[in-house]
């Protein structure tokens, strides 16, 4: 990841991804039957789909949190599952920045911990990671929470908290499933406000998975998950 990429190079390419997993009965399930996507640096990019589609299972691959049985992820040229752990663990800790689902918080930390984390696995200095965690926090407007642990903070707050430590190591691209799932119309439209003015002012690279057709509208491309494959979606339609 040191070389700098041509700027011809997207900044993440997914071929031919197949995933199958065992069901109860131990059954394979085929779930990304050939899944291919490019992601252009600066993408604001939304992925719609009917629910168990796929879309978490493709995010955790694409941010190498989770190995596909077939196909690659490139991120700027370079097969990252072809690499060492070590490369995947860097790749994820320096480069990509995750907003789950379930928030995945941890329980016995606070908010402002929970933001710090990634950064000090990363050995970054604590004092400025500090003071970067209680900036991000104040952003999302949570400056009177910050020492509050997750299981005493509401579900928007929570995905609040896991916004601001997905940008704690400022990564180039960012994976959301489901960010807005928990937020009342006037608290998603403040995160699609933060969203875009980070796209804009770092060109940092979304791609946000939504079950809301107005969100994937007002981004810059939306694609959708459909028999285990990526289909191009026309915006107009979808409202
Ligand atoms: N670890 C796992 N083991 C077995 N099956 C799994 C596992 N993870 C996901 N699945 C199955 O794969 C399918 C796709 O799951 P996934 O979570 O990716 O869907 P999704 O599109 O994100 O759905 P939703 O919109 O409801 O979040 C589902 O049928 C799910 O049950
Ligand atoms: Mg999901």
């Amino acid at each position: 990841m040191n070389e700098s990429p041509s700027p011809d190079v997207p900044l993440l390419e997914a071929r031919h991804i197949k995933k199958s997993f065992q069901n109860q009965a131990k059954k394979e399930v085929r779930v990304l039957s050939d899944a291919n996507l490019e992601i252009g640096k600066g993408d604001l990019l939304g992925i719609i789909g009917a629910s168990g589609t796929g879309k978490s299972t493709l995010l955790h691959i694409l941010g190498g949190l989770d190995r596909p049985q077939a196909g690659q992820v490139f991120f700027e040229g370079q097969d990252i599952f072809s690499k060492s752990n070590g490369f995947l663990e860097s790749f994820r800790n320096r480069h990509v920045g995750f907003v789950f689902q379930f928030f995945n918080l941890l329980s016995d930390f606070n908010a402002l911990e929970n933001v710090m984390m990634p950064a000090l696995i990363g050995h970054r200095n604590p004092g400025s990671v500090r003071t970067e965690a209680e900036r991000l926090l104040e952003r999302v407007g949570l400056k009177e929470r910050m020492q509050h642990k997750p299981g005493t903070l509401s579900g928007g707050e929570c995905q609040r908290v896991a916004l601001a430590r997905s940008l704690i190591n400022n990564p180039d691209l960012l994976l959301a499933d489901e960010p807005t799932g928990n937020l009342d119309a006037k608290a998603s439209e403040d995160f699609m406000q933060l969203v875009r003015e980070l796209n804009e002012d770092h060109q940092q690279t979304f791609v946000i998975v939504t079950h809301s057709l107005k969100l994937a509208q007002s981004l810059n491309r939306t694609v959708q998950l459909q028999e285990g494959e990526i289909r191009n979606v026309d915006r107009d339609l979808l409202l």
